[in-house]
């Protein structure tokens, strides 16, 4: 962030480096229950970022002095992979990835009713495969809908992305050249009607980008939530089909 010692152009014509418009997300796709032995999962690509989020629980808290009794702990753990980025990351946590556990934590726990199940621990493992700027939104995105899947109740979705300023100008969703070489990134995560979970700030911007920024990135979380919702309708439609099949032709009578 702030090192545009790099001379970067980042528009032409009007477009940004990868064609799109300044307000314009990356392509966003989501998949629903990928994993087997998860209570529920989620698989998301954010542009170049390629993220699988896993919840297990409620279940008992180990180690045990850590259990509420009034509702549940929620434990949340971001990881990177030491393959998804360009210089290999050195394997298990570090500073970034506590600081990154903790506010995605906290982006999603206003929305989880915790005391349906006291003492009990709900377990979200968010696992970066690739990276391309905006690992912690995108986690937040499958962690939510993996929490979904699980049956956890919730009082709404929470869907996250961020805007930027590159170039003087604000943008949506920043790749991975717009976050090293710009000037601010401020990742956002909301309610679908409009509750802010999270909201941090690197760099700088006037006071009036700031109130934009922040209208494009509510903008976006909304695009977000419409895509989260449809991968969660569809796998439940899909489920529905192979429950109760289509009325199945009258078999013909066999012919001895
Ligand atoms: O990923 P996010 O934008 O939420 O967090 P960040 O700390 O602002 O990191 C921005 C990007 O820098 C990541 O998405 C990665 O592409 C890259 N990065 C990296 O290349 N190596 C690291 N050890 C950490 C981040």
């Amino acid at each position: 962030m702030g090192e545009n010692d790099a001379n970067i152009t980042f528009f032409k014509d009007g477009l940004r480096l990868d064609g799109r418009r300044a307000d314009e997300l990356r392509p966003l796709k989501i998949e629903v229950g990928i994993l087997a032995r998860a209570d529920g999962s989620c698989y998301i690509e954010m542009g170049g970022n390629k993220v699988i989020a896993a919840v297990y629980g409620p279940r008992e808290v180990h180690p045990r002095h850590l259990q509420e009794v009034t509702r549940a702990i929620v434990r949340y753990r971001y990881n990177m992979a030491s393959f998804s980025v360009e210089e290999r990351k050195r394997p298990g946590p570090d500073r970034r990835s506590y600081e990154l556990s903790k506010v995605s934590r906290e982006a999603l726990e206003p929305v989880i009713l915790t005391s349906y199940f006291p003492r009990s621990v709900i377990d979200v493992f968010v696992e970066v495969l690739q990276a391309d700027a905006g690992t912690r939104t995108a986690g937040i995105n499958a962690a939510s809908v993996a929490l979904a899947d699980a049956g956890i109740p919730m009082k709404s979705m929470i869907s996250s992305c961020a805007a930027g300023k590159v170039g003087g100008q604000l943008v949506l969703d920043p790749m991975k050249e717009e976050d090293n070489y710009g000037e601010a990134d401020m990742p956002i995560a909301m309610t679908p009607d409009g509750r802010i979970t999270l909201l941090q700030m690197d760099g700088h911007m006037t006071r009036e980008e700031l109130k934009t920024a922040l209208d494009m990135a509510m903008g976006g979380c909304r695009q977000v939530y419409e895509v989260q919702r449809k991968a969660l309708i569809d796998k439940y439609n899909q489920m529905e089909a192979e429950i109760i099949p289509d009325q199945e032709q009258p078999q013909e009578a066999e012919v001895l």
